[in-house]
């Protein structure tokens, strides 16, 4: 298939749900192969990235898959609101975990595959909160600014070999994470909509429309770079 992103092999994990999943779809269309991992859905890889090995074996199954691997995009993530005196160690550290060590992991064990091809391209999810803090978001926020922080050191050491590193930063899009808190407080959805000069919460699509760009040869001189996709909420008061 001919595309910007044709040749290309990548990987996305969360891709059974929300942004991963319209990530799987845009690369593809763009010509990518894309092997794609989730706890749950229609996936090429299921497990719970959490689990220690769990990433170097998805690296392992994704490069016999398709003979090597250029593209990473870590998407899967979790979050829910909790006060601060309601975050118990566990609660904490499993988000510390999803969002941050197994991106880690996952980085660590491509790295190798991805140098020297001169178009290693990865693209992490962070969020506004990588930026700025939010009630209930304690963990949440200091994984997303861990990651953000993480995507920059990558950048740096993996520039010499031709890897970008770029952290994309959504607003508040609409998918199966948002949506209990959304039906929960109406006023959050509502508050959301309304910061947003373009008025509207993003879709799916509209994150995996600049990550299939931060992927392409388009982006090749685009790194250590976070980037709000938030419709403007955060340049307003
Ligand atoms: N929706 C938003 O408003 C928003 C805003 C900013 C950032 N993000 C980030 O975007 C990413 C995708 O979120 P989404 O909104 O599409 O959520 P989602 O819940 O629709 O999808 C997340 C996916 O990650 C998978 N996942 C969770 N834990 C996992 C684990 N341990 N192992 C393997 N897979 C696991 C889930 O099964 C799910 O399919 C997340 O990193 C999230 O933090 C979302």
């Amino acid at each position: 298939m001919s595309g910007r992103l044709s040749g290309r092999r990548a990987i996305v994990t969360g891709a059974g749900s929300g942004i991963g999943a319209a990530v799987a779809l845009r690369l593809r269309a763009d010509g990518a192969r894309v092997f794609t991992a989730d706890l749950q859905g229609e996936v090429d890889f299921r497990a719970d990235l959490t689990e220690p090995d769990a990433n170097a074996r998805l690296v392992a199954a994704a490069c016999q898959a398709m003979g090597g691997l250029d593209t990473l995009v870590p998407c899967a993530g979790i979050s829910a609101f909790h006060p601060l005196e309601a975050h118990d160690d566990a609660y904490f550290l499993r988000v510390l975990e999803v969002n941050l060590v197994a991106v880690f992991r996952l980085v660590r064990e491509a790295a190798p595959h991805l140098k020297g091809h001169g178009a290693g391209r990865i693209v992490t999810i962070g969020s506004t909160t990588s930026s700025f803090g939010d009630e209930g978001l304690c963990a949440y926020s200091a994984s997303k600014h861990a990651v953000l922080g993480f995507t920059k050191s990558v950048a740096a050491e993996l520039g010499p070999f031709g890897v970008t590193a770029t952290c994309v930063q959504p607003g508040a899009i609409d998918t199966p994470m948002t949506a209990p808190a959304f039906e929960q407080m109406p006023e959050y959805k509502v508050f959301w909509e309304n910061k947003a000069p373009l008025r509207r919460l993003g879709r799916p699509e509209d994150i995996a429309d600049v990550i299939a760009f931060l992927c392409s040869d388009d982006a090749r001189f685009v790194s250590g770079h976070g980037l709000w996709v938030d419709g403007g909420a955060m340049a307003r008061h």
